[in-house]
């Protein structure tokens, strides 16, 4: 990275790299498995479930984009193998086994929080000390804190008791007057 831009990074960088590339590891393994538990949902509310875990797998890949520009500029390398990012990661991968829409929102609001406790140490260390870093990382945060609570909401909506009668009542239609011809 260019030298100045270097020398205002106020962290051990070596240390940084370690904990970005953990954090890089844990963006594809949850892209992955957001990606293909859209794929596989069943059960309740699957389609709006499956929307939501798509829409997760391509934030969690920016994530991963985000984090890798950052690493490289930092004069670190990346993880190039699936199986380095299976041992260096924070959060692991659960696989969709059970592919319920509740299991899967279960498995994921685990990887979320995994996510959240990840980038708040993140962010902790750089804050302050390395602004460039500390804002893609806030960024991150930011999203992640947002993935849980849509999660749990849509948790929350699946426990609602599925009501054989409508909520509101349908209008009931007036018969227009047959129009008479003249
Ligand atoms: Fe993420
Ligand atoms: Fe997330």
């Amino acid at each position: 990275m260019g030298t100045k831009g270097r020398e205002i990074v106020g962290v051990n960088v070596d240390k940084l790299l370690k904990m970005m590339n953990k954090a890089y590891a844990d963006e594809w393994l949850a892209h992955y498995q957001y990606w293909v538990g859209a794929k596989v949902a069943t059960g309740r509310m699957r389609g709006i479930v499956a929307e939501e875990l798509a829409e997760h797998a391509e934030e969690e890949l920016k994530h991963a984009e985000m984090l890798a520009e950052r690493i490289l500029q930092l004069g670190g390398t990346l993880l190039i193998t699936p199986e380095a990012l299976l041992k260096e990661n924070n959060c692991g991968y659960d696989a969709p086994t059970d592919p319920s829409t509740k299991a899967l929102l279960d498995q994921n609001i685990k990887g979320e929080q995994c996510a959240i406790d990840t980038y708040k140490k993140l962010f902790d260390f750089v804050q302050g000390k390395d602004p460039i870093t500390e804002k893609i990382i806030l960024e991150i945060l930011e999203d992640e804190v947002e993935h849980e609570d849509d999660l749990q909401m849509m948790l929350e909506d699946m426990k609602e008791p599925v009501s054989a009668k409508p909520v509101i009542a349908a209008k009931p239609v007036k018969a227009k007057p047959a129009k008479t011809k003249k």
